[in-house]
């Protein structure tokens, strides 16, 4: 079931009309659906559950609001986080730490400290130095980390070119050829525990064929470490599954992931790790936004909303769609551009796109907005940072404010010599 959704001609979020929430909380504003959320990390599950031992730690990055993350440990998630920051979040939403998988190319030593402080289940080590210093750092406590070698296979996604990450010119993992040897030197450290291998090739994946032959690849190289007397008992197979944005795509279900991930691992005997982020959060979110005027432009008219590039990145960094949909539909169609206020001609959500004619002052939506939204936003322009609304039946919550530009002006200070 969709959870936003149009009743009595306009749009609702669960049983909360989106009209209201503009009114309390204002414009623009995420707004989340606590049931979509539990509905994808269900659907996520069930897709998993014919593969043995499947651990599923929730990527962070995608929402990370607190709220968010309360839920998901209540759905059974542990996280998977990629900085000191992340990592904080995922304690202070009560996710045991033992479930939380510590990602990241670039984690300093005092993020490692972090993790191990916090008694974290897995480090995915990016390089051999990184590895260690974790030994050092865990031995020095008389303690032993447990961690995974992520590698990369050199396989191509098939996706964004600034969402890959396992083509072998990518600064993630190490190159899936040289793993074995530097396992080798890795796994007799004292203070790590080094126990498999790690993986994730990118995001927003349509196909499941890289995937696929990306998995084939490590169940290969997990024979070679295995021959060479290594023990293995864990492999991360990262996240990575696409979503619909826009009529015609056509993503892989979970159940058809889970299927091949089931036929590519059956034999392999391990605790398989899942890093999923999109497919949890995108649709479970939209941004609220109001039009502010409609500019009369020279090939088509620029709806200009209240929402910009500051709010939701994504389609200026990565031209990604993002369905714009009216709250009280007007019923005729229309051709225009749809930008924000923020002064850069790539403050633009959409070119000569077909909308339901709105007008000044009318809400809308930016659909699928729930994964990479809020958490990507800035304050440029000097523009508030947007806030989150979290709807579960016929409550709603504010779970992240509005930070007004004041607030943000108070935390700079000029100089007495100025
Ligand atoms: N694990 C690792 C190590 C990752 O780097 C990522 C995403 C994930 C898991 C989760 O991937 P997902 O299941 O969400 O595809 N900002 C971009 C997406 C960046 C993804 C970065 N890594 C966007 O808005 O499309």
């Amino acid at each position: 079931m969709d959870h936003f959704h149009y009743r009595d001609g306009e749009l609702w979020c669960e049983g909360v009309p989106l009209a209201r929430i503009a009114a309390e909380v204002g414009t623009p504003v995420y707004v989340y659906s606590a049931n979509a959320f539990r509905d994808h990390a269900r659907a996520f599950r069930a897709g998993l559950a014919d593969v043995r031992d499947a651990h599923l730690a929730y990527a962070i990055k995608a929402n990370p609001n607190v709220a968010v993350l309360r839920l998901l440990a209540a759905e059974g998630y542990g996280a998977d986080v990629v900085s000191g920051g992340e990592l904080a979040r995922a304690l202070a939403a009560g996710m045991p730490a033992e479930s939380v998988v510590f990602s990241g190319v670039g984690k300093t030593e005092a993020e490692l400290v972090r993790g191990l402080d916090a008694g974290i289940g897995q480090f995915n080590l990016e390089l051999e130095e990184e590895g260690e210093a974790l030994a050092r750092l865990a031995a020095e406590r008389g303690e032993t980390a447990r961690a995974v070698l992520r590698v990369n296979p050199d396989v191509d996604a098939g996706t964004h070119a600034k969402i890959s990450t396992g083509r072998k010119e990518n600064k993630f993992g190490v190159p899936i050829d040289q793993a074995p040897a530097m396992f080798a030197r890795l796994a007799g450290l004292p203070g790590l525990a080094l126990e498999g291998v790690a993986i994730h090739i990118g995001s927003q994946l349509f196909d499941l064929a890289p995937l696929e032959a990306a998995y084939r690849r490590v169940g290969e190289l997990v024979a070679t470490l295995r021959a060479a007397g290594h023990r293995i008992t864990r492999v991360d197979l990262g996240g990575g599954l696409g979503v619909r944005y826009k009529e015609g795509d056509a993503p892989r279900s979970p159940a058809e992931y889970g299927a091949m991930v089931d036929r590519v691992t059956r034999a392999w005997d391990v605790t398989l790790m899942f890093e999923p982020g999109r497919v949890i959060a995108a649709n479970a979110g939209v941004l609220l936004t109001r039009v502010i005027w409609v500019k009369p432009g020279v090939v088509n008219p620029y709806v200009i909303v209240d929402a910009a590039m500051n709010d939701l990145a994504r389609p200026a960094l990565y031209d990604a769609w993002h369905d714009f949909d009216p709250v009280v539909p007007s019923g005729e169609r229309v051709t225009a551009n749809i930008a924000g206020p923020v002064c850069e001609t790539g403050d633009t959500f959409a070119m000569a796109r077909e909308i339901d004619r709105v007008a000044k002052g009318d809400l809308a939506v930016f659909r699928s907005a729930g994964a990479y939204g809020a958490t990507m936003a800035s304050t440029y322009n000097s523009r508030a940072l947007v806030p989150e609304v979290l709807v579960d039946g016929e409550r709603f919550a504010v779970v992240a404010d509005r930070i007004a530009a004041e607030t943000i002006l108070a935390a700079e200070r000029v100089p007495e010599w100025l």
